[in-house]
């Protein structure tokens, strides 16, 4: 199955892209997990026969292996959790698979019986090439997971290898896989990456925006009653000073009231690009009926879910750098080699954080409830809101424990945001769809530290302070130098 697809893969790269201007193969194609025979041969080509699910690429025929006959109903607890006949063999396409938060989605959807496909142009992996960045902890190719997976586990998980800005192929992706829901991670993701020159700021809203809209044509054309879940971010929001809703307020004015989208204020162009997004999601629910899931998220921490737990080659990246790396994730590694823990600017910026094992969750309680048609719905996906210095008080309490010597310093703030404001966002609906939160307790801080411990030589402390400045940002194209 995937060890069987060939070295040369295509990365698709986006030709308005110039910052991943690339000697890969540029045409998409569309792998199924499983072949039934062949040695693979470019230039590989798809049909369809008798509304069978069969594949030519080039000579070779390939098979989607069915996993309906391995679902299994679960125990379900109540009507509003995850519920047997929910998760029913339903067929879910997740993009961006291959990342942080898809992977560790894609296999706990799988272990669920959910029959998953991975969708990821494997540009994230790229990102790290061209920067020099490294994840903490060793990951697997995408083929060697999905292989490592199935032994384990017995479950297939099918594998696209293309960009979703290539429409064709992404149409191609639907006619083959034909999903019930579409998990929609598949974004370039980092703030800073979209702030380091003109080129990067094109490539993420080019990459974003129209990956999104490209989904929303491949649903109203492919797969109308397809529910599409889509990864936001709570940095839509900005910091307003009053309270955060999940999607919409209501407002009085002149004496009228209605009920409408929160005001968004986003702050690099990466939270831009998900506002864009969020416009079209909306849009097109009002005008094509399309049943959609926004789900804002908080910043995530975290390795292990159950899941990726279970054997080496399932591990999770882990990014600390000031590029990737997520705020609490850097702190650890930065207590685990004596780094002094990097505070920007006066630290009281306060965001909401969950922890990996609770994407996943949040991410099958939206499948288990799909959005109505036409409803566009908004869920503030997070457990817990924390200010930056605050999370340097937790990192710095826990590292002592384990006698670490840690020192917290101010570094000049690369961002242009509020360093002291007021912030309290809602986040009620995914608890009662019945999300069960793992907070941030001693104990977790303790194993994210020993994970640090672990894989510390590993750690390169040049990547660690930020080299991305919002306000020096040009148009000459610029090369982070390792
Ligand atoms: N990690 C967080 O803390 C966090 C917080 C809030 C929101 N989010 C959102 O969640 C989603 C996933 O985040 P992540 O941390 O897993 O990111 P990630 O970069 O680890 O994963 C994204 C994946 O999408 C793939 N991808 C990107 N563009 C693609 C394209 N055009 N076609 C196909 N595949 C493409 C990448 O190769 C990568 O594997 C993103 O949309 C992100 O904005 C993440």
């Amino acid at each position: 199955m995937a060890q069987l697809l060939p070295a040369s893969c295509s990365l698709n790269i986006s030709s308005s892209s110039k910052p991943y201007a690339m000697s890969l193969n540029r045409s998409s194609t569309v792998f199924r997990g499983s072949f039934r025979s062949g040695t693979s041969s470019f230039p590989l080509k798809k049909f369809v026969s008798g509304g069978k699910r069969s594949y030519r690429f080039g000579t070779i025929y390939a098979t989607a292996v069915s996993m309906s006959q391995e679902a299994k109903s679960q125990p379900g607890s109540g009507p509003r959790k995850i519920s047997s006949e929910a998760s029913k063999a339903k067929r879910v396409m997740i993009i961006g698979g291959d990342g942080y938060c898809g992977w560790a989605t894609a296999l706990h959807l799988s272990n669920k019986n959910y029959e998953v496909a991975i969708v990821d142009s494997l540009v994230r992996r790229l990102f790290d090439h061209q920067l020099g960045l490294d994840s903490l902890t060793p990951i697997s190719s995408i083929h060697n997971r999905i292989r490592c997976w199935k032994s384990i586990t017995g479950k297939t998980l099918q594998l696209y290898i293309g960009d979703i800005c290539d429409f064709e192929f992404l149409a191609e992706t639907f006619k083959s896989f034909e999903p019930d829901a579409v998990v929609h991670f598949g974004e370039q993701r980092s703030a800073p990456y979209s702030m380091i020159d003109r080129s990067r700021a094109v490539f993420t809203q080019h990459n974003n925006v129209i990956g999104t809209l490209n989904v929303l044509f491949a649903i109203k054309e492919f797969r109308d009653e397809c529910h599409l879940v889509k990864l936001g971010t709570m940095g839509e929001y900005g910091t307003p000073n009053i309270d955060i809703e999940e999607g919409y307020i209501t407002i009085t004015h002149n004496g009228r009231t209605d009920t409408l989208p929160y005001p968004k204020q986003a702050s690099s162009f990466y939270h831009l690009s998900k506002v864009h997004d969020s416009n079209n999601i909306a849009f097109t629910c009002k005008a094509w009926g399309i049943r959609a899931t926004d789900l804002n998220q908080g910043v995530v921490y975290g390795l292990r879910t159950d899941e990726t737990a279970m054997h080496e080659e399932l591990c999770n990246r882990f990014d600390y750098d000031g590029v990737f790396g997520t705020a609490l994730n850097r702190f650890c590694v930065q207590a685990s080699v004596g780094h002094p823990l990097t505070v920007y600017g006066k630290g009281g910026q306060t965001r909401g954080y969950l922890d990996i094992r609770d994407t996943v969750q949040c991410v099958e309680l939206a499948i288990a409830n799909p959005a109505q048609p036409g409803e566009f719905r908004v869920f503030n996906q997070f457990t817990e809101q924390f200010s930056v210095n605050e999370l340097a008080t937790l990192v710095t309490k826990a590292s002592e424990k384990l006698g670490l010597e840690v020192k917290t310093i101010s570094v000049p703030n690369p961002r242009v945001e509020a360093e002291e404001h007021y912030y309290n966002a809602k986040h009620t609906k995914l608890i009662e769809l019945g999300l069960e939160p793992h907070l941030l307790s001693d104990s977790l801080l303790d194993s994210l530290l020993n994970f640090a411990i672990q894989f510390k030589d590993r750690v390169d402390t040049k990547q660690i302070l930020p080299n991305v400045s919002w306000r020096k940002i040009g148009v000459k194209p610029k090369t982070v130098v390792a």
